[in-house]
């Protein structure tokens, strides 16, 4: 019988060099890290991995209402005055598309916490498609700002079809979650993962790490094929053309 050998990211090098566009490291404002010494730790360890550049992506929505673009610039600076390591780090939002949404989209005073100066990281709930998901999107593109959606894979109510709609605009970008393929979030994400790296809707993936542990012990789980690796290699030279032109 055949089997075919299958890697760890850890193995794979995936990470060295890397540039995340997807983190939840800057600490006490999410279901992120909560203090610097968890911080710091996972930094560290991403250091070692090889990563370069991160930007820091705390959720934006009607859960964590304390959130907004001028709260976060503070957290930031407080985490970077205290930070002796050498990763790039960056700062950014995620934002859900929730009811509270265009409210940070059309603050004028502090606009909104973008990627690489015109990309938006937005998320939908797992389980619901946003009210009016189309028209919001559309404002998105309005205001002239990109759209980078996280982890499609895990968006349980979209199918094959959504899949395509969405990606058919043509400025909305699809990011995959590094730990997706690993089985991490279970077998239906996992899935979701393998059918949209195969059929190239991805460009862009990120760690959307929370906590070093769960990350470190998925990032040595062995369960990518070379293909999917060389799948997942692709994307994340979009994020170091995307980070570093
Ligand atoms: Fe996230």
């Amino acid at each position: 019988m055949f089997f075919r050998k299958k890697y760890s990211i850890a193995e794979t090098g995936l990470l060295q060099g890397m540039s995340d566009i997807h983190s939840h490291l800057l600490y006490g404002v999410d279901d992120g890290m909560q203090t610097e010494e968890e911080t710091f730790a996972a930094l560290e360890y991403l250091e070692e991995q090889g990563v370069q550049r991160i930007y820091l992506t705390p959720h934006v929505m009607e859960n964590f209402p304390e959130n907004s673009s001028k709260s976060l610039k503070r957290h930031f600076d407080n985490l970077i005055n205290g930070y002796a390591g050498n990763i790039d780090l960056r700062l950014a939002a995620e934002y859900m598309l929730d009811s509270s949404f265009e409210s940070h989209l059309e603050n004028y005073e502090n606009k909104p916490l973008a990627i690489a100066d015109d990309c938006l990281l937005v998320e939908t709930s797992y389980l619901n498609p946003p009210l009016n998901f189309h028209q919001t999107i559309q404002k998105i593109k309005k205001k002239g700002y990109r759209i980078i959606l996280a982890h499609p894979e895990r968006y349980l109510y979209m199918d094959k079809n959504d899949y395509r709609k969405l990606k058919a605009d043509g400025f909305l970008f699809f990011q995959l979650n590094l730990l997706s393929p690993t089985g991490y979030y279970g077998r239906q994400v996992q899935e979701n993962a393998e059918y949209l790296l195969k059929n190239d809707f991805y460009t862009f993936t990120g760690t959307d790490i929370h906590s070093l542990e769960s990350h470190r012990q998925a990032f040595n789980i062995k369960s990518l094929t070379a293909k999917l690796t060389d799948r997942i290699n692709v994307l994340i030279e979009n994020n170091r053309q995307l980070l570093f032109n």
